[in-house]
């Protein structure tokens, strides 16, 4: 069984929330993301069967956004986004994509070998005004360059 007691309950409580058990997909599958870094092919099963769904339905909405990793490359336990579109791209944020790959020895999309960091290219993170803008989970980090990336990157592997 891949969903523990407590984010069967978690998603659940959306039930109430939703006008179907359809509109649960989204938030039942960020809830076992987050939690389970990724969202194995038993994971699926189990929100569609929580769902009354069928499993492809489940596994439609997962694939359409490349936002879930499925359990083969799972995320890491922080997930660091560069973003690359045009504001930041114009104010060095592919250097800063650079800068982190090779400091941590990945490639975009990545995660490092002690499973800490997962490094990826962002479209427009809607913080144009903090160009170049960075994502660490949800949090965004504005007006980047590479001595703020080291510094945070540093205290996040700690
Ligand atoms: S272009 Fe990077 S936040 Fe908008």
């Amino acid at each position: 069984m891949s969903l523990n007691d407590d984010l069967r309950k978690r998603i659940e409580s959306y039930l109430p929330r939703y006008p179907s058990k359809q509109a649960v997909t989204l938030p039942a599958l960020h809830l076992v993301h987050d939690e389970q870094r990724c969202v194995s092919r038993e994971a699926v099963k189990e929100i569609a069967d929580l769902l009354d769904l069928a499993t492809a339905e489940v596994y439609d909405s997962m694939s359409f956004y490349e936002f879930f990793r499925e359990e083969d490359a799972p995320l890491g336990k922080v997930r660091l986004w560069v973003c690359r579109s045009l504001a930041c791209s114009l104010r060095g944020g592919e250097e800063l994509l650079r800068h982190l790959c090779q400091k941590l020895a990945v490639k975009p999309g990545g995660t490092t070998a002690d499973g800490k960091i997962s490094v990826e290219f962002a479209e427009c993170l809607g913080a144009c005004e903090g160009a170049p803008a960075v994502m660490v989970d949800d949090e965004h980090k504005h007006n980047m360059n590479t001595e703020k990336l080291d510094e945070m990157v540093n205290e996040l592997k700690k």
